[in-house]
């Protein structure tokens, strides 16, 4: 079954791809059932050094295209995208267990950046400003960065490095992809892909691979000044150790990492569209997004009935292959992550909070899934006093933990109250209520994404995405992101035919 889809994709000539287990090489595994899908060979040190390298004569060549031209590449890439949309997303569901409208939105969110990208590439625009000296003129313009950098997580193999790496290519710089050693199958497959493209196209070389089994290979592109923008994608402790290491040398990192987001749910809101939102938020990606809905912060009136209709929803939830039709929620990625789920919930409990459904690995599956990594979704209610320090730590599973509240200025407390500082979401049918939460004072959420009446998960590529505090920061995608894929440079122009200096300073 999975040969024939490799072979759609052209990753059975691929000369990354190799045997399982082969010398010098990763195993790509499927979560659900354990199977080696195939094997990825990894780059040695010559071949990153010599990946960097080339990527730096690649940019020299690509900056000089003009950027709606540029814009033509990627929108060719995103056509080529579409085409192969079904067989790109189902190899996401086989090689990081997303189900398939999961891994087949992931493409359409690559798709959809490729067009934004090809739009966007007619608008990179600076400002005139307003010059103090007469006959001068003065300026800002935007200019292609260099070869950039793009440290990518397992959770989604595909969309996070197009975000970056189409916005990259309109504006001018060249992409090192180095993806997460969890899902490289993907990763050859997107990138080779766009390299295809362009290489047809006449621009060979501007999108690059780098497949690495550790942090080791993170770290050393992290430390190279030929890569003036690492943008990584992943968890806090990783984006910590990136973010250092290119400050040391004074680059420019675009840190995306860690959530822990709450919705916040009041006494006027509509209960059965929370209800959706919430599941979808924690459940979908078996809870294994950055934006993936992880504490309910529910006002005392609507606490139980709320909860009540959560546990019947998720008791229908049907776990599986996440290719059967029906299934709502696959895999976690690895035994690492399984364990990393019941470690928590053991912490949960040890600190007071409640499972009131979930809490344990699926019993009754079929056996072609025995070795697979699935459990269930899960909700803990915190203790009264919504003393549950488990809750402030990101755990990538489906794990939901509910808190009570009286105010709502107690909720945002609660809602800003963790280290990270990504999405957040209230539902309400009051315009009071969601005017505090997003208060233009900044006295509401503290999160990079606020969200009314939708879930925590599931953005759309036109904003800026990312958020604060341990979240890192950066922004991606949409919006203005694309400046930090380009150098500002502010610029003037003496037309006046004498030479004037600024705040009236005479000299001679
Ligand atoms: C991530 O989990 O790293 O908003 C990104 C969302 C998706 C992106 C998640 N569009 O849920």
């Amino acid at each position: 079954m999975s040969s024939a889809l490799l072979a759609t994709l052209g990753l059975d000539r691929n000369p990354r791809v190799v045997q399982p287990n082969a010398a010098g090489s990763i195993n790509s595994e499927n979560p659900s059932n354990g199977n080696v899908i195939a094997a990825v060979s990894i780059d040695s040190p010559d071949a990153v050094e010599k990946t960097i390298v080339d990527a730096e004569s690649r940019f020299r060549a690509w900056r000089e295209v003009p950027a709606p031209v540029r814009g033509q590449v990627v929108r060719a890439i995103g056509d080529e995208y579409r085409r192969l949309k079904k067989p790109l997303g189902e190899l996401i569901s086989l090689e990081v267990g997303k189900i398939r409208s999961e891994g087949e939105g992931e493409i359409q969110e690559a798709i959809d950046i490729a067009e934004y990208a090809a739009g966007l590439s007619r608008t990179l625009s600076g400002p005139v400003l307003q010059s103090e000296r007469p006959g001068h003129r003065m300026f800002e313009q935007w200019l292609p960065l260099g070869p950039i950098g793009v440290i990518t997580a397992f959770n989604f193999p595909a969309a996070v490095w197009a975000w970056n790496a189409m916005i990259a290519a309109v504006c001018g710089d060249v992409t090192i992809w180095k993806p997460s050693p969890m899902a490289p199958l993907t990763a050859i497959a997107m990138n080779s892909i766009a390299d295809r493209i362009a290489t047809a196209m006449g621009h060979p070389g501007i999108f690059k691979l780098l497949v690495g089994p550790d942090a080791a290979l993170g770290a050393k592109l992290a430390a190279d000044k030929r890569l003036p923008l690492i943008s990584a994608t992943g968890s806090t402790a990783m984006g910590r150790s990136v973010g250092q290491a290119v400050a040391q040398r004074m680059g420019r990192s675009l840190l995306e990492l860690g959530g822990n987001n709450a919705a916040i749910v009041t006494g006027s809101a509509d209960l059965d569209l929370a209800l959706k939102a919430i599941t979808f938020g924690a459940v979908g990606t078996a809870g294994q997004r950055c934006t993936t809905t992880r504490r309910l912060i529910a006002h005392e009136s609507v606490v139980e009935p709320l909860v009540e209709k959560l546990i019947a929803a998720y008791r229908t939830i049907q776990i599986g292959d996440p290719l059967g039709s029906g299934t709502l929620i696959g895999p976690l990625i690895n035994a690492a992550a399984v364990a990393k789920y019941e470690a928590a919930l053991k912490s949960a409990k040890d600190q007071g909070g409640i499972v009131v459904v979930g809490g344990k690995r699926p019993q009754n599956l079929p056996a072609s899934l025995s070795r697979g990594h699935f459990v269930e979704p899960t909700i803990v209610i915190a203790p009264p006093d919504n003393n549950l320090p488990i809750a402030r730590e990101e755990t990538f599973a489906p794990i939901l933990y509910v808190f009570t509240y009286r105010s709502l200025d107690e909720a945002i407390e609660l809602n800003n109250s963790v280290d990270q500082g990504l999405s957040s979401a209230v539902f309400t049918e009051s315009l009071r209520e969601s005017e505090r939460f997003l208060a233009v004072s900044g006295a509401g959420t503290d999160c990079g994404l606020a969200y009314v009446n939708c879930g925590t998960s599931g953005a759309e590529i036109g904003g800026a995405f990312g958020g604060e505090k341990d979240t890192g920061g950066g922004r991606e995608s949409g919006s203005d992101s694309w400046k930090a894929y380009m150098r500002r440079q502010s610029c003037v122009i003496n037309a006046a035919g004498e030479f004037r200096l600024a705040q009236g300073v005479q000299f001679g």
